[in-house]
């Protein structure tokens, strides 16, 4: 996989890549370690990665969360180079290989939550494009934002910060509505987990 002049990026290799994208607390984690389970029961290397990374540039992104945020142009920056490290070092060889690649978050979620800050979704979509090749299916779980805050304090007890946040997830999650690309698969996260799962593998076949 190259990198070349033209503002796409090139991809190579007969792989699939699948990204699962949705606000906090609608359950991505759990449908991507079941999609690998099922893609590895089909005969298929299947990896599932997770962005923000635990790269370089992915730690950085973990410290800064935790002892104050970047200004959104300086997050922008740092989740593209991370990607960029991620396709290098993990996605490309993958793809390359005929592999399956399950991401739990890709750069959807840079326009969303860095759209959200208020860059124009538009340019970080051209931007990552140019580093990152674009999924062959992306699965949308969605959820109503007041409904994954509640999910959140549940399972991680940090809900007042989060609570504070609720502007800023309604604007996250308004981003992710306005998206119509034809490889979106939108999934109703108030479903159950296995029901999910299910509607995901009918997409897929
Ligand atoms: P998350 O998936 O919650 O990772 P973890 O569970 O390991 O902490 O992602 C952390 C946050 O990063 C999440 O609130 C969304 C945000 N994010 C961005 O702002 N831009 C991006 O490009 C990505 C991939 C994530």
């Amino acid at each position: 996989m190259t990198e070349t002049s033209s503002t796409e990026f090139r991809r190579t290799g007969a792989g699939l890549l699948v990204a699962v994208e949705g606000i906090d607390g609608t359950g991505k984690s759990t449908q991507c370690a079941k999609l690998a389970e099922w893609f590895a029961a089909r005969g298929r290397e299947a990896k599932v990665l997770p962005e923000p990374t635990r790269g370089p540039h992915g730690m950085e992104l973990r410290r800064r969360a935790r002892e104050g945020r970047l200004d959104a142009q300086g997050e922008f920056e740092l989740f593209l180079k991370d990607r960029a490290w991620n396709v290098g070092t993990n996605i490309a060889p993958v793809l390359e290989r005929g592999g399956v690649v399950i991401l739990d978050r890709y750069y959807i979620s840079s326009m969303a939550y860095q759209g959200a800050r208020g860059l124009d979704p538009a340019v970080i979509q051209e931007a990552n494009e140019r580093i990152a090749p674009r999924p062959d299916i992306v699965f949308l779980l969605t959820l109503p934002v007041d409904e994954a805050l509640d999910r959140i304090h549940d399972r991680d007890d940090h809900g007042p910060n989060l609570y504070e946040d609720r502007d800023y997830q309604q604007r996250v999650a308004a981003i992710f509505d306005s998206l119509d690309w034809p490889e979106i698969v939108r999934i109703d996260a108030r479903e159950t987990a296995d029901e999910m799962q299910r509607r995901m593998r009918d997409a897929l076949e």
